[in-house]
């Protein structure tokens, strides 16, 4: 994306967005270079959905808009299979002005039906299964090297580059945004707290433990109010690659 083309983007975003001139502050780091921002909508205790994987609505309609908003501000919206299967979205930009993102879907073996709606027309879809599963004909399907349980994320992101998508939101679900989080990949985490309690629940993140607090990851973070939710807006690296 070029910076005239960022200016232009956030000039309408700026234009359907009531207040968001007050949120320069949480946007502006947003619009310059490449950038991999993960996202997180969570209860005060740490859950992204119910045991059985609702998640409407976790946080209030602020949030909705800015999640909205990101994705009109980034290349390339990617998430995990879980997200798909449990939510069916679209991942288009619809509250909000500002086009619709490059959807990118996390799906090691191959394994998502077709009846999904992200691969129902609407903007591109790309889905990244490890190599050995993808097949050379089809444009849409990116082989990327396995790398434990998962994909080489590193790759992924090569690859994507490489394609012109060099903005990543990584809008979920936690498994996702955890794993590029421990492979040191992200730049920025926004984190929605919403003042909701599920007692039980899939976890917003899943990260190797630490024997000591101070072995832990020590983040700093800038609080907004969206609505009745505080975001978390935490840099994780000083510089975007
Ligand atoms: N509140 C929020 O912010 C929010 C946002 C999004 C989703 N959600 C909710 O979160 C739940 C889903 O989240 P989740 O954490 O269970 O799952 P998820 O992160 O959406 O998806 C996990 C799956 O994605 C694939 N994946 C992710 N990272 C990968 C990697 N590095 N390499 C290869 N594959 C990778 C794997 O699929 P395979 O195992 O199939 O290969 C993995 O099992 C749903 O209930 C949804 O409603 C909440």
């Amino acid at each position: 994306m070029q910076s005239g083309d960022d200016e232009a983007i956030w000039q309408s975003v700026l234009a359907r967005a009531p207040g968001a001139a007050q949120a320069l502050p949480l946007y502006a780091p947003l619009l310059a270079g490449p950038l991999v921002l993960g996202r997180i909508a969570q209860t005060l205790d740490g859950k992204i959905a119910t045991a059985s994987g609702a998640s409407f609505w976790i946080s209030g309609p602020d949030d909705i808009l800015h999640t909205h908003r990101l994705r009109a501000l980034f290349d390339a919206v990617l998430v995990g299979a879980g997200t798909i299967r449990a939510d069916d979205p679209l991942l288009t930009t619809r509250l909000c002005d500002g086009p619709s993102p490059t959807r990118v879907v996390l799906d090691t073996e191959l394994s998502l039906p077709a009846h999904h709606r992200v691969f129902c027309g609407g903007p591109p879809t790309l889905i990244v299964c490890a190599a050995d599963r993808a097949s050379s004909r089809d444009r849409d399907v990116i082989g990327a090297p396995r790398a434990g349980r998962g994909l080489d994320l590193t790759a992924v992101i090569a690859e994507l580059r490489r394609r012109g998508l060099s903005r990543l939101f990584i809008e979920g679900g936690g498994v996702t945004v955890s794993r590029f989080l421990a492979a040191g990949l992200l730049d920025r985490l926004h984190v929605t707290i919403a003042p909701l309690l599920l007692g039980d629940g899939i976890p917003a993140f899943t990260l190797p433990g630490v024997a000591r607090p101070e072995d832990g990851l020590r983040l700093d973070w800038t609080l907004h109010q969206l609505g009745r939710d505080i975001l978390l807006d935490i840099p994780l690296r000083a510089a975007a690659r």
